[in-house]
């Protein structure tokens, strides 16, 4: 089970190291946990984490080595830092900055060359999913990534399945929807898949339960340790 807590614009430095700081002593059973702050707090996330089995992603990562691309970074400079995975195409990349699955394709060959993890997001929109066109959607999305992962680096790989309607909105998909969706994914590729999508303390338990979720990519109740950490129980007792 891993469990991944994605921070998106949210927590300045010092509010990272009060997290982190309370992060480190707390008791998180036999679960992978990863936290995704953003890049001005990486480095402290790394400092602070360092030596317990709590591992820092970013929440992005370009696909080449250096260049001039103003704004992005590398997976060189990551790994420097001690990050060592990143996330990959997140919706609001995909509807908010132009992330298609050509570039989400790139980043994540790219990430995984240059020796990072990778948890790839991919999802329908509501539309979509009303005009049943999820399984389309979700084959394009899952094809697009499969053409350019080296089999050598699958290890290194998860996708996460985050419905576009169910993020930061309150409604989550049916247990039933994500483990359908999910065996969708894992036919594709065969890596871990992790359910996104306002995913809480009190939900948590059902989705994790399902046989083919095997973690939760989380976003705002990632924000607050107590219900970060509920989630995190949630996962080692399922
Ligand atoms: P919420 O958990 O806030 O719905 O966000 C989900 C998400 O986008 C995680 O990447």
């Amino acid at each position: 089970m891993l469990i991944a807590g994605n921070w998106k614009m949210y927590k300045t430095a010092s509010e990272t190291v009060e997290f982190c700081a309370a992060l480190r002593d707390a008791e998180l059973g036999d679960v992978d946990v990863v936290v995704c702050p953003p890049y001005t707090s990486l480095h402290h996330a790394v400092a602070l984490l360092a030596g317990t089995s709590v591992a820092v992603f970013a929440q992005s990562v370009h696909w080449g080595f250096d260049g001039a691309f103003t704004g992005e970074v590398s997976a060189a400079m990551l790994s420097e830092l001690g990050v060592t995975g990143a996330l990959v195409a997140h919706s609001e990349r995909r509807q908010l900055f132009a992330e298609t699955d050509e570039t989400a394709a790139m980043r994540v060959e790219g990430a995984l060359d240059g020796g990072l993890s990778v948890i790839a997001c991919v999802g329908e929109t509501e539309a979509e999913r009303e005009s049943g066109e999820t399984e389309t959607v979700l084959r394009r999305q899952v094809e697009a990534l499969r053409a350019v992962v080296d089999e050598d680096h699958l290890d290194r790989l998860a996708v996460a399945y985050e419905p576009v309607w169910a993020i930061g909105t309150g409604r989550t998909a049916t247990p039933e929807q994500a483990d359908e969706a999910h065996a969708l994914i894992k036919g594709l590729l065969d890596v871990p898949v992790l359910y996104g999508g306002s995913v809480k303390p009190d939900n948590a338990g059902e989705l994790l339960g399902k046989q083919n979720v095997d973690g939760a990519l989380v976003g705002g109740a990632s924000l607050e340790l107590d219900s970060f950490l509920e989630i995190c129980r949630a996962a080692f007792l399922s």
